[in-house]
This record gives C-alpha cells, sequence and structure tokens, in this order.
C-alpha cells in the first residue's frame, strides 16, 4: 500500500521511478537487492517493504529479523555506498501503548517482535546520516502491483458483506489512521522541502477507536452500524500482544501543519465506498 502510494506521487511530482516488487526482488536475497538497486543508482530510496502480519512475526521471529531488520542493514549499506538518502518506514507498534500520546521523542519499548524487528531497523537507519524513518500507523489503501491490499476498513466491508452476523470491534485501542495517498504526499513534500527530519510520525488527521473507525465508515456508506459490537481487548483472544493506545503525534510544528491538510474521515469515507463498490462487484451484489 505505501509502496503503491509513494511511487503513485513522486512519479506525478515528475521524478523518475522504479519500483522493486516482492516478486521480483526479496529482501533477503541482498546480492540481487544490491545488483537491482545499483542498476538504478536512486537519490532516495524509500523502504516500504516489510513482513507486516504482527501474528505471522510472533510466530517467525527468524524471518521478521531477517526481513525488517537485517535486510535495513543491507539497504543501509547500499544507500550509503551509492550516496543515496534513505527514508525507512516503522510503526507505532515500536511503543507499548502505555501512554495516552506518542511523540517522536517517546521512548519505544515494543511489546512483539514485529516491533521490536522495526525498531531494530529503525536504529541501523537512525545511524547513517543520510537515514529518515517515518513512523506511521493503521494504513489504508490500493495496492497497485496486482495484490489485494489487507487493511482493517476492507475487512470490516468484507465481514459486513459476508452475512449477517455482529461484528465485534475493539472499543479500547486507539489510532490515527493513514491514508497510503496522504501518507506518499506528506513524504513528499518532507523530500522536496530539504529539511527532512531524522525522525517523523506521519498520519492522517484524526483519531479514534478501531470500533469509532469502524462505524464512521459504515455510517459514511449509509450502512448500518448497528452489526458493530464494541468489545474490550481483554475480550478478545488476540495470539500476539498488541499496543493499547499506539497515538501518534508530532512534536514539529511543520509536521502538525501538513498533517492537518490531510483529514482522515473523509478519505475513510471515499477509501471504504470504493472497496464496497469492488467487493460487491466481485461477488455479483446489486445495491
Ligand atoms: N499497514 C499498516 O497499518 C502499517 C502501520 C505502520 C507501519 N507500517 C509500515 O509501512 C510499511 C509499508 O507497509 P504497507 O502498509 O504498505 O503493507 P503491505 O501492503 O503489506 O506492504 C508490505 C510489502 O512488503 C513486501 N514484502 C514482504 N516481505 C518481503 C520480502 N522478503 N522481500 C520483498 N518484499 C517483501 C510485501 O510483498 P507481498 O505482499 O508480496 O509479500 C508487500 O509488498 C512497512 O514497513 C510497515 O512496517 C504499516
Amino acid at each position: 500500500m505505501v509502496a503503491s502510494a509513494v511511487a503513485s506521487a513522486a512519479f506525478s511530482r515528475g521524478h523518475e521511478v522504479q519500483a522493486l516488487p516482492h516478486g521480483e526482488v526479496d529482501l533477503r536475497d541482498s546480492a540481487l537487492l544490491r545488483r537491482r538497486v545499483s542498476e538504478f543508482r536512486p537519490d532516495w530510496i524509500f523502504h516500504t517493504a516489510a513482513l507486516t502480519k504482527v501474528d505471522y512475526c510472533q510466530e517467525n521471529p527468524r524471518e521478521a529479523v531477517e526481513v525488517n531488520t537485517i535486510a535495513t542493514k543491507v539497504m543501509v549499506d547500499i544507500a550509503e555506498k551509492m550516496m543515496a538518502n534513505l527514508v525507512f518506514f516503522s510503526t507505532d507498534y515500536v511503543f507499548d501503548g502505555s501512554q495516552h500520546l506518542w511523540y517522536e521523542s517517546s521512548r519505544p519499548c515494543p511489546l512483539n517482535i514485529y516491533g521490536s524487528s522495526k525498531l531494530e531497523g529503525e536504529i541501523l537507519t537512525g545511524g547513517f546520516f543520510r537515514g529518515h524513518v517515518i513512523r506511521t500507523s493503521g494504513v489504508f489503501g490500493e495496492r497497485l502491483d496486482g495484490k489485494q491490499e489487507r487493511n482493517f476498513f476492507r475487512a470490516i466491508a468484507s465481514r459486513y458483506l459476508e452475512n449477517d452476523a455482529a461484528i465485534k470491534v475493539v472499543n479500547d485501542q486507539t489510532t490515527a489512521v493513514t491514508y497510503a495517498p496522504h501518507l506518499a504526499n506528506m513524504t513528499m513534500q518532507l523530500v522536496e522541502g530539504g529539511s527532512f527530519p531524522k525522525l517523523v510520525h506521519l498520519t492522517s488527521q484524526g483519531y479514534d477507536s478501531w470500533y469509532g473507525w469502524a462505524k464512521h465508515a459504515l455510517e459514511s456508506a449509509c450502512l448500518d452500524s448497528g452489526r458493530l459490537v464494541p468489545v474490550s481487548s481483554d475480550s478478545v483472544d488476540f495470539r500476539t500482544p498488541r499496543p493499547r493506545n499506539s497515538r501518534l503525534n508530532s512534536e514539529i510544528p511543520e509536521v502538525v501543519s501538513l498533517i492537518a491538510l490531510h483529514p482522515a474521515q473523509q478519505a475513510v469515507a471515499e477509501y471504504f465506498s470504493k472497496v464496497l463498490q469492488q467487493l460487491r462487484e466481485e461477488a455479483g451484489i446489486r445495491e
């Protein structure tokens, strides 16, 4: 999702772009990765690829570290040799969720392997003088590599259309959601502005619980939000511990202004309506 949006935003702003999808390069094949990136000799590398399935990472810690941490070290080496800037996309899951708000200066303390493998990637990127880290959360948006995107709103739409059953959603985990094109647009503005922070929190504007986001999505499409059942995270049998409150916030004034221009609510409504239409077409359902 993020790669598709960043590549599109960069291309539409007149930059020359080379995307390297998973089907062409596995990050763990460091020789191939070096060769493919050096063929292009980029000025900027946007390192978006990661093993993002939280439960899978927990159950396959070695693979999580290989993809999220070790491959990031290779990416830093490549950027250093090529004198390129490197932007590493990271996550709210580097925090433990015990605070109300999380700023760039807040102390990370991941609760799970996904978070710790990404935090190690952050540390490696931060140690490189042309390295930048963007933390984001709750990403949604299209994928342009022919694969279907996985995100919260798509899952809600799909469960809504599947049958008439109640849909349980946690109401005590609060987060900012991020429309991938918002994230890409803000990233490009930071690149072009010439003073890209070393570490920055970038999301769309607005916070809510996951239940609140689901309710907003359904109501924006005039669907029955009464089917949603708010539940506490203690009542859900999560296989992997997750931060309860991962509200990312920025303490960088220019970034706060940038985020304010990218409201989440409208983007959720537009994206949700597109996904519903797509799913209905796939299932042959008429409105
Ligand atoms: N999604 C979120 O809510 C969220 C929140 C916070 C931070 N982030 C961060 O944002 C970045 C982008 O994530 P996203 O939301 O765009 O998720 P995504 O749509 O799942 O994209 C992740 C990409 O990484 C690729 N990938 C996985 N393992 C790989 C490997 N070994 N070699 C090469 N490519 C590999 C995946 O390919 P396949 O699908 O083909 O495996 C996929 O294209 C990640 O760094 C993630 O940690 C995401």
